[in-house]
């Protein structure tokens, strides 16, 4: 069968990838997609198996830190394009340890780069790199990210996340290589690893655990529904400007503490328990180290350029991702098995 592009979708089994792989796969059946993905604990095949039968669909089992890897993906598949997902992207398991951080996000963006450009000939191809607000540091009550604010990371993450895009950027400026760059805010939505604030709190409302908020629950964060991102990610993929980057948020900010009592709320409602039962559960703890205090997204050029916007609101959103996690309880339960176990402990019986 001829496709019109094959795309290399990297970290497609993980929360966001998994996402854009099932919107490519059903949305376009001209282009074959393949899941490159190491399948770290972030990881999980499940996630895709409605569509793992699909004819334009491939999945491939590699590390981006190994260039052959790469290379026989390349040799298997010759793909025209790539979206590159892949990433250690948990702020707090950067601080516990950095290194894997510069492996995955930085070595491997590098020898994605690499190959491609040694590989790719002509004009007709597209390196997406889906990156991350926080490279732009941490605002205070006013203001909002543009594409042209300074880079300023603040956490190991994010200093990694800044690093790629930089040899992204790079790579454009000194090679002419064809790339594209996002900078989203934070993603919410199923299939998400609970180690991240709206699936921990679900899962820990649900079994009745404390709801450890960090510092005084203050910090704010701009929250998109996963799939509005993929379908941010097809528009600047498709449409966007070489060279470009674009800014994609919500434009839906909130103080974790609101976020996290609102959310029990909805929990409460969707449990049949009294309302106010989960919000008992609420522990300040620890703060995170070197904790960023505000993002927050102007995404116009997204929105003025390509005709992007949002498809639900924050409280509909919400409500489907509650939803899920209620009806798919099985997943929570193998994701958090063995290592979540002992990864939980570490993070939160100290705090
Ligand atoms: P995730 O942790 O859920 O998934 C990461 C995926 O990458 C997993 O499937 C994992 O197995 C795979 N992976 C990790 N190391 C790999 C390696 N060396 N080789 C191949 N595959 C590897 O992450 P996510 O939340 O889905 O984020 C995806 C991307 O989007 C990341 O680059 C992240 O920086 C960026 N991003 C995330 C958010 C968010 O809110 N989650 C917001 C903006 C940008
Ligand atoms: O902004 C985009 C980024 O959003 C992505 O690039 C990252 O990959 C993604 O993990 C996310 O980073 P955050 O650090 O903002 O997300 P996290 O869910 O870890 O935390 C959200 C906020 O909630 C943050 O201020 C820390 C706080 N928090 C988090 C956890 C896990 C708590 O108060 N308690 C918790 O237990």
């Amino acid at each position: 069968m001829h496709f019109k592009k094959k795309i290399l979708v990297t970290g497609g089994a993980g929360f966001i990838g998994s996402h854009l792989v099932r919107h490519f796969v059903n949305k376009y059946p001209d282009y074959l997609i393949i899941n490159f993905d190491k399948l770290t604990y972030a990881g999980n095949l499940e996630n895709l198996s409605d569509i793992e039968t699909a004819l334009n669909y491939k999945f491939f089992k590699g590390d981006i830190v190994e260039k052959n890897d790469i290379l026989e993906a390349f040799q298997k598949y010759e793909f025209t394009d790539v979206i590159h997902l892949a990433a250690e992207s948990h702020v707090d398991r950067s601080i516990e340890g950095p290194m894997d951080f510069v492996m995955t996000n930085v070595v491997g963006t590098v020898n994605l780069l690499q190959i491609c450009k040694e590989k790719w000939q002509g004009n007709n191809h597209v390196f997406h790199h889906v990156s991350t607000d926080e490279v732009f540091g941490s605002l205070n009550e006013e203001g909002f990210f543009l594409e042209t604010t300074a880079y300023d990371p603040r956490s190991p993450y994010s200093a990694s996340k800044a690093s790629s895009d930089h040899f992204v950027r790079a790579f454009y400026h000194t090679y002419g290589f064809p790339i594209k760059i996002s900078n989203c805010s934070n993603n919410y939505g199923s299939h998400h690893f609970p180690e991240k604030l709206i699936p921990l709190m679900i899962n820990n409302i649900l079994n009745h655990k404390p709801l450890p908020v960090y510092g005084n629950g203050s910090n704010i964060r701009d929250w998109l529904w996963v799939v509005d991102h993929v379908s941010a990610i097809d528009a600047i993929f498709h449409d966007g400007h070489i060279g470009s980057s674009y800014n994609v948020g919500g434009l839906n900010e909130w103080t974790n503490i609101d976020l996290v009592k609102y959310l029990c709320e909805v929990m409460d409602r969707e449990l049949g328990r009294p309302l106010g039962t989960s919000e008992k559960l609420i522990v300040f703890v620890e703060d995170r180290k070197g904790h960023d205090h505000r993002y927050a997204i102007d995404a116009s050029k997204l929105v003025n350029d390509l005709g992007w916007k949002p498809s639900v609101t924050f409280e509909e959103g919400l409500a489907l991702t509650v939803k899920w996690y209620l009806e798919n309880q099985s997943w929570i339960e193998k994701v958090t098995s063995g290592a979540y176990q002992s990864y939980y402990e570490k993070m939160y019986n100290t705090k």
